[in-house]
C-alpha cells in the first residue's frame, strides 16, 4: 500500500505516495523526473546514483523512498547556480574529468560532500572518497585532478 512522504528535493517541497519499495533513485529519476542522476547496477556497486542525504552520500539504490521521509535530498540539478556551474563541475569540464559523463553526477555528489567534509584533502583522501564511484572511461586521474582543481578554486573564494 502506498504511503504518503514529504521531502525537499533541491529546496523544493513534495508530497508524494509512494509503494514501500520504491527506491530512491527510481523515486527521483521516474517520479519527480530528474534524470541527471544515474542509475548503473542497483545493488550498491557503482556510485551512479549518488545523492546527498541531509547532506551526507548515499547510493540511491539502496534506499527506499521512504527512508528519505522527512529529508532534504539533493541532487545533480541541485548543484548550480542557475547558470553558473558549481566549481567542482567547472573543475570537471576544465580538467578532462568527463568522458561518456555516465559516472558523473555520482562523482561530483561525492566530491562535492568531500569538499565540504574536508576542504584540503589530500590525494589519497580524495581517491579513498571516490572509492565507491566506479567510471569505466577515465582511468581516475583526471577526476583526481580535478577534485585537487575545485579545492583551490574553493580555497581562493573562502
Ligand atoms: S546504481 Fe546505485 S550504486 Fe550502482
Ligand atoms: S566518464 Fe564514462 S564512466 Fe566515467
Amino acid at each position: 500500500m502506498k504511503k504518503i512522504i514529504k521531502l525537499k528535493v533541491n529546496g523544493i517541497e513534495y508530497e508524494l505516495a509512494v509503494e514501500p519499495n520504491r527506491t530512491l533513485v527510481d523515486f527521483i529519476r521516474k517520479d519527480l523526473g530528474l534524470t541527471g542522476t544515474k542509475k548503473g547496477c542497483s545493488i550498491g556497486d557503482c556510485g551512479a546514483c549518488t545523492v546527498l542525504m541531509d547532506g551526507t552520500p548515499v547510493f540511491s539504490c539502496l534506499v527506499l523512498a521512504m527512508e528519505a521521509d522527512g529529508c532534504g535530498i539533493r541532487t545533480i540539478e541541485g548543484v548550480a547556480d542557475g547558470n553558473k556551474l558549481h566549481p567542482v563541475q567547472e573543475a570537471f569540464v576544465s580538467e578532462g574529468a568527463i568522458q561518456c559523463g555516465f559516472c558523473t553526477p555520482g562523482m561530483v555528489m561525492t566530491s562535492i560532500a568531500l569538499l565540504k567534509d574536508n576542504p584540503h584533502p589530500s590525494e589519497s583522501e580524495i581517491r579513498r572518497a571516490i572509492s565507491g564511484n566506479l567510471c569505466r572511461c577515465t582511468g581516475y586521474q583526471k577526476i583526481v585532478e580535478a577534485v585537487k582543481k575545485a579545492e583551490e578554486e574553493l580555497r581562493v573564494k573562502s
